[in-house]
């Protein structure tokens, strides 16, 4: 069953959102050579607990990893897809990629959104893996208009993604979003015609991310069972934003 919400809990959600937009404003502006993934971690942790938030992440159990994950934010540099773990370790240099996912719940109320940010100059190919990758997000979020189908939003990524020569990750989706992290319908970046396709009503909110490699569209699991890589060792980019269908269109709440 998808959950709508009334107009006074989207704006629950909108405050939500809007904090995790703050978060990752700040951490695109700490992102620089010399900087850990830990460091991003530490600013994060301080401004949900700053604003009086919980962290969505932090502590959220996943039957396949075996166990709650243990950080407020999600680091995935480079060939790391998605759920990379912050370390001291991983210092972050110039031509690299980080996407920085986060979600906060605020009286009960989820925001979860996502960037991949280029460290120093990156190369002209992976400047394209990022422009496309966001473009695919933004055709998405025109399409949750009441009337649509969940299909027009998964398939306006598919193409766009793949009519530019990179590729959609298969294993990991996108999710309804509200008084849990994760709630219907998953939201796959591609059509599979063997899934339900709803209809988009007022008041549906969805966390739509797409992950996209710029080489084969595998990926496996490190044996930290948290950390998801391409195949290949190609670079992935992955954006994510939480977009409410109301009467006046799209509205997304994690973006200002
Ligand atoms: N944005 C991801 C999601 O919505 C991140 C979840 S990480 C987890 O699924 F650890 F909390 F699972
Ligand atoms: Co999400």
């Amino acid at each position: 069953m998808i959950i709508r919400k009334s107009p006074a809990e989207l704006e629950k959600m909108r405050r939500a959102g809007l904090l995790v937009h703050e978060i990752l404003k700040h951490l695109q502006e700490m992102v620089s050579e010399g900087v850990t993934t830990l460091d991003l971690e530490t600013a994060a942790e301080k401004m949900i607990r700053d604003a009086g938030a919980k962290p969505a992440f932090k502590g959220y159990f996943v039957p396949a990893a075996g166990g709650k994950y243990p950080f407020v934010l999600c680091t995935s540099v480079n060939h790391e897809v998605v759920h990379g773990m912050p370390s001291a370790k991983r210092v972050l240099k110039a031509g690299d990629i980080v996407s920085v996912d986060t979600g906060v719940s605020l009286e009960g109320y989820f925001g979860d959104s996502a960037v991949t940010i280029p460290v120093g100059e990156v190369s002209e190919q992976v400047r394209r893996l990022l422009r496309v990758t966001s473009e695919s997000l933004d055709l998405a979020i025109d399409q949750m208009r009441a009337g649509n189908r969940l299909f027009d939003v998964c398939g306006v990524v598919e193409r766009h993604v793949t009519s530019n020569g990179f590729s959609i990750v298969r294993e990991y989706v996108g999710h309804g979003i509200g008084t849990s992290l994760h709630e219907e319908p998953q939201v796959p970046n591609y059509v599979d015609r063997r899934n339900e396709n709803p209809r988009l009503k007022e008041g549906m909110v969805l966390a739509i991310e797409p992950m996209v490699n710029a080489g084969r569209p595998e990926t496996k699991v490190m044996p930290d069972r948290w950390t998801a890589v391409t195949k290949d060792g190609s670079y992935a980019a992955h954006f994510e934003h939480c977009v409410a269908v109301t009467a006046n269109g799209p509205w997304v709440l994690t973006r200002p």
